[in-house]
């Protein structure tokens, strides 16, 4: 492999990375995703073994992510740049980009625009190949990007119960993309006689790995209607809900994943295309005050890892209570609207005025170290939780 990789590539990999890319199982991939993406283990199963084919030189099969607001379908797109920056032996793929669904179309002329797709994974694709790329380099690296499409939802056929062509426009254009498409794509590379002139790359799509997420938000009500609409044949399945002091009781809830058919998605107005083009179509877990509590406390971007480091600065420990960390898990999953985003507006306001004066806060306490010491307690939770 090391062979067709332009020369800045090859030396930093080879520095380092030793394993051959077949070594590092899903199971791996999984492993490391997972330290930034809590509660989605089924989703990441998924998004791991399409890495390995991907990286392997396999066909990954295009993914769609759907799954409640805020619970973690940016999260798992970042946190897979992540592991291709992290994991040395992946140096090739990181001309990976994130984009959204918005951005490739142009609403005036109503026409699809590959061209900032491309252009944003040629931008990656030069940041890692160095100032001079020659055409074969920059093709190479930009064939191997995985590319994420976000917020794809919003580009239904039909929007607020009119027609939408900006959404036709963009489906139909992503289809043929994600079937593999050669793309002409117009740019400048050092040629044979070291001079930086145009050309114009044939860019095969068929090589790129497509990952689709979007909240579909309507979805839910739409199918829930479809449901319990009398005469519908189907009841709502019972499930385990978890309370902050530990008990479980059975409720009859709605889940969108018990019941979801292909149809609803034609419904929703989704092109039926666009989405035979994905292999899987994947549903987050709506997150339980279990998994909101870890991503508080634990996972790569937890508020309060972020605060304690704030308060390190000032030569603060910050603790927590078990029992506040709950409580807080257990207010934000009564904001399921906006998922794991609740943990952090419920924690910033407890910690705010915290933050803001912490010595004038009667909070301080001196730890045995010497260090100063400020516990978060579940009455300071219920205090700004009840309120
Ligand atoms: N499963 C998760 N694991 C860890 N952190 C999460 C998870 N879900 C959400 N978060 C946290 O919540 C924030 C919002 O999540 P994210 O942006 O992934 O939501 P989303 O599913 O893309 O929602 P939207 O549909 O509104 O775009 C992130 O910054 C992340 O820190
Ligand atoms: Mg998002």
């Amino acid at each position: 492999m090391s062979g067709e990789m332009g020369g800045s590539m090859a030396r930093e990999a080879g520095q380092s990375a030793s394993r051959p890319l077949e070594a590092i199982t899903p199971v791996e991939i999984f492993d490391h995703l997972k330290k930034g993406v809590l509660g989605q283990d089924g989703a990441l199963r998924y998004v791991s073994v399409a890495v390995y084919k991907h990286v392997t030189g396999k066909v990954p099969g295009n993914i769609l992510l759907i799954g409640s607001s805020g619970t973690g379908k940016t999260t798992i797109m970042n946190n897979i740049q992540r592991l291709y920056q992290e994991v040395p032996e992946y140096l090739p793929f990181r001309a990976m980009t994130i984009i959204n669904a918005n951005l490739l179309v142009d609403a005036d002329r109503l026409e699809f625009r590959p061209d900032r797709l491309m252009a944003a994974v040629e931008q990656r694709a030069r940041a890692l190949l160095g100032g001079r790329a020659t055409a074969e380099e920059l093709r190479q690296a930009m064939e191997r990007a995985t590319i994420c499409i976000d917020e794809v939802d919003k580009m239904s056929s039909v929007v607020a119960g009119k027609p939408n062509p900006l959404g036709v426009v963009l489906q139909q254009g992503l289809l043929t993309l994600m079937e593999g498409e050669h793309v002409a794509y117009r740019t400048h590379a050092v040629t044979d006689d070291g001079e930086e002139k145009p050309v114009t790359l044939d860019l095969d799509t068929g090589h790129m790995m497509f990952i689709c997420g979007g909240a579909f938000e309507e979805l839910y009500d739409q199918v829930y209607l479809r449901v319990t609409k009398p005469g519908s044949g189907e009841r709502l399945k019972s499930h385990a809900i978890q309370t902050a002091d530990g008990q479980v009781r059975i409720e009859e809830r709605f889940s969108l994943a018990d019941f979801l058919k292909i149809e609803d998605l034609f419904e929703y107005g989704m092109v039926p295309q666009f989405i035979a083009r994905f292999d899987n179509i994947v549903l987050l877990n709506d997150l339980t005050v279990d998994v909101l509590k870890a991503i508080l406390l634990k996972s790569y971007d937890s508020p309060f890892i972020r605060s304690r480091r704030y308060f390190d600065v000032m030569g603060i420990d910050l603790e927590i209570e078990d029992l506040a960390a709950a409580l807080i898990a257990e207010a934000a999953e009564k904001h399921s609207r906006t998922g794991a985003r609740a943990l952090r507006t419920i924690f910033g306001k407890i910690v705010n005025r915290l933050e803001f004066d912490p010595e004038g806060s009667n909070r301080l306490e001196e730890g045995e170290d010497g260090r100063k010491r400020l516990r978060i307690t579940a009455d300071m939770v219920r205090r700004v939780t009840a309120a």
